[in-house]
Order: structure tokens, then sequence, then C-alpha cells
């Protein structure tokens, strides 16, 4: 049993001071103030002054596994997500095979059991053939749809094929970017070679734009649960919050970087084809536009899309440079730093990390803290302050874009299922594994 003590937990909408006491079986088993928790635990954590979190659940990871372990494995992606405080981890099918058959699923839910120290399920992917695969698949969080190419050959823009599989029943994950647009644009600027400002033009914001609006069309005539991965444009917020406002099976997601960085900032500039990401890096009233979203409750929840690749594959030319940044380790810093500046508040952090990922993807016992639940927890210091850097990163690719800066909130300590796998960045038990998460419906 552990028990953690005088931590500020969120009860009925406040901040209160309680203590959390796990039980064996890894589930939460009481909390209360410190005297009402008389117990025998073996271990105890003073946690006075940190501020307890339901553990941050990220829906949209790269773990690479199987194909591209230079790049990630469940191990280290599991690594990066314990030290910035994430619990549970949805791994994306565009591995090497691409996970788009029921029995190359078995085999990555092995290599994840064996080598994955947070919770974790996985998204399937969608090809113009695999129908029969979609709706024979079992127990996963959506299937995902690449509707415009990026990292690895899944790709389905024939509307036909769009919808049988927004109309097979299971919950669509749509990677929406116009591939024409892309094309055509791709063409128009080849001899180019300027990194996150020259990524933009090929991807315009009227091209995300252009395909959120279609997949939102084609998901309402079929009553399919839709998910926006990485909003990132103005021009989406508006579409998105206007649909929401009849289409109720409709959520999105927004990534840090996208929140972050803008294409033509000194960092972007520095960091060249390192920030080259799909849908890319965008200006700053796009930025505005995503965090009013976020404020005004349109944006779902923050996920990071860790898409970590080699410095040498970064280091390529535009033209050759794969898209994607890592983002596991900084995402719940980021967002703590934006807390203490004011630009949101921690219970609404809670809900974007936690509750909403929970409730919209129906996963059982995971999002909140409370009795009967899992003891998935995130323990963080609101005052400390810290310097993120490139060699503290755990995963492979051992770069971030957001080296250097400095982040007022850290992570103290992850606990999964009641192990406390992490504590002041050491990680502490590499031997215990996470569970597959369960889901409602799926
Ligand atoms: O930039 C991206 N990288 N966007 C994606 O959609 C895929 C990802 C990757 O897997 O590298
Ligand atoms: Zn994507
Ligand atoms: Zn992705």
């Amino acid at each position: 049993m552990l028990l953690i003590k005088n931590c500020k937990v969120l009860v009925n909408g406040e901040f209160l001071e309680r203590s959390i006491l796990v039980g064996g079986n890894g589930k939460i088993t009481k909390i209360g103030v410190a005297s009402e928790l008389k117990s025998a635990a073996d271990e105890v954590i003073d946690a006075t002054g940190k501020h307890a979190l339901p553990g941050a659940i990220d829906v949209h990871v790269h773990c690479r596994e199987p194909g591209m372990t230079q790049k990630e494995d469940f191990l280290t992606a599991s690594k990066a997500a314990v030290a910035g405080g994430v619990t549970t981890i949805f791994d994306m099918p565009n591995t090497k095979p691409a996970t788009t058959t029921v029995a190359l699923l078995e085999e990555k839910r092995k290599l994840a059991a064996a080598k994955c120290i947070v919770n974790y399920g996985f998204h399937f992917g969608a090809t113009a053939d695999n129908l029969e695969e979609i709706k024979k698949v079992l127990n996963i969080a959506a299937v995902k749809v690449y509707m415009g190419s990026s990292t690895g050959n899944l790709l389905v823009t024939d509307e036909k094929a769009l919808n049988d599989i927004f109309g097979s029943g299971k919950r669509l994950m749509a990677h929406a970017e116009n591939e024409a647009m892309i094309k055509a644009n791709e063409e128009k600027y080849r001899g180019d070679s300027d990194g996150a400002k020259l990524h933009l033009k090929i991807r315009e914001n009227s091209a995300a734009a252009k395909e959120v609006e279609r997949a939102i069309a084609i998901g309402r005539k079929h009553g399919t649960r839709l998910h926006i991965c990485h909003m990132s444009t103005k021009e989406e917020t508006a579409i998105v919050a206007a649909a929401k406002k009849d289409y109720k099976l409709l959520s999105c997601e927004v990534a840090p970087h996208h929140l972050f960085l803008t294409a033509d900032s000194e960092t972007a500039t520095k960091l060249g084809n390192y920030v080259k990401v799909n849908p890319p890096l965008r200006l700053k009233e796009d930025v505005a536009a995503l965090w009013k979203a976020i404020n005004e409750g349109v944006v779902d929840m923050i996920a990071t899309d860790h898409a970590p690749h080699l410095r040498e594959e970064k280091e390529q030319g535009y033209w050759n440079a794969p898209s994607g940044v890592p983002g596991l380790q900084t995402m719940l810093p980021l967002m703590l730093d934006a807390v203490n500046k004011g630009r949101v508040s921690l219970q609404q952090l809670i809900r974007l990390t936690s509750e909403n990922p929970a409730a919209v993807f129906g996963i059982k016992g995971k999002g909140k803290l409370a009795v009967g639940m899992d003891a998935d927890i995130t323990l963080v210091d609101m005052h400390k302050e810290k310097t993120i850097k490139n060699d503290d990163m755990l995963s492979k690719c051992g770069w971030t874009p957001f080296d250097g800066w400095k982040v007022k909130g850290i992570v103290a300590a992850t606990i999964v299922n009641g192990n406390v796998i992490c504590s002041d960045g050491e990680i502490a038990e590499e031997k215990i594994r996470g569970k597959e998460v369960m889901f409602n419906g799926n």
C-alpha cells in the first residue's frame, strides 16, 4: 500500500489538502484529510506543497515499434512519458509494418507488454482496403485515417473508401490535410529550401481547413465518433467550434508545438528542419486562436503527437528530412508554466490532459482521482523552476525543440498503477510494466 500525504487534490472544483491511499491492487482506496487515513502503508510520500493530478493521458504518440526502433521503442517512449508526468499513451499505427491487420496489432501488443512502463492503448491504421480488419479489431482507441500523407505510407483520399471507414462503427481519428493541395504546392515550391517557413507554404492553412471540413461532412453523414488530430489553424478552430454545436460526437486535440512555436519565430529559424512537422508550425494569429479555443472549451485535449526522428535524419535538408517533433517529456512542464503565467487554469489543464481524453475515448478507470479509480497520479510542484535540456531527454532522438526554455512548474513524481515509477527525474523501476487500457465500445 502507498500513502501520498498532504497533496493538493481537486475536490468538487477546488484544490484541497488531502492524502491519497492506494491499495495493493493499484487502485485508489481512499482520499481524505491526513488524520482520517491511519493506515499501515508500506510506502509513504510526503507531498506537502505539491498538487496531485490525475496522470496525464496522451492519446497521440508514435512509439515507432516495430520497424523504426532506431528512433524510439516502447521502453524509451514510456520513459520519456513518465519523466514528463504522462501515465497512459496511445500508440499510432504508422510503424513498419503499419498496424492495419488484427494479426499485426497482436504482434504489437506483445512488444508493448514486454517494454512499456506506462499504461497504453493502440490506434489501428486505415487503408483503402482493410475494412474487414477494421470491423473485426477489438479494444482499440480509434481507427487512424491519414487524409493527407505524412510519415509512413498510410493514406486514404478516395471518397468511397473514406465513407466505408467512417461508417464502420469505430471511433475515427483523422489527420486532415488536403493531399492534392500539398502535392500541388510541392511542385510549385520545388526549388526552395527554407525549413519551417517553406513547410508552412506547402502545407498551407487552407489545406488543413479544407480537409477538416471534409472529414466533418463525412462524419456527420455516418454519425461517426470523430476526433480531429492536431488542430493547428485559426480556420480549423472556427470550423470545429461551429460544427460542435450540433455534432456532439466530434472532438479535437491540439499539440504543444502548435501552442508554443511559430514558423517565423527565432526558435524555428534556428531549428530549421528539426521543426518540420505535419501539420506545420503556423503563425501568431493561429496560436492565439488555439489558446482562445482552449479557453472557450472547443479544444478537448492536448496531445503531443510525439514523433521522434534522429538528428542525422533531420539534418538531411528540407526535402529529405522527415516530419515530426518529440513532445512527451515536455508537454506537462510547458503547460504547467502556462498555468503559472495565467494562460489556462490548473483545473482546465486537468480536463485537457486527463478527464477529457478518458471521457472522449471511453477509457475505463482513468481520468480522475477518486476512490476505485486506477492510481495513475502525477505529483507536480508549481513553484519549482527548471530549464528544459536536450541532454535530459529520454527519447532515443535525444533532442527537443524546447532546449534551453526555462519553465516554472515541474513534474515531481509519476505514479502508474500505484507504483512510483519516477521521482525527481529518476526512473525507479524499469521492471514494472504498464497495462493495456480497456475501452467502453470500439
Ligand atoms: O509530423 C508528423 N510526424 N506528422 C505525422 O502525421 C506523423 C508523424 C510521424 O510519424 O513522424
Ligand atoms: Zn497526424
Ligand atoms: Zn501523429
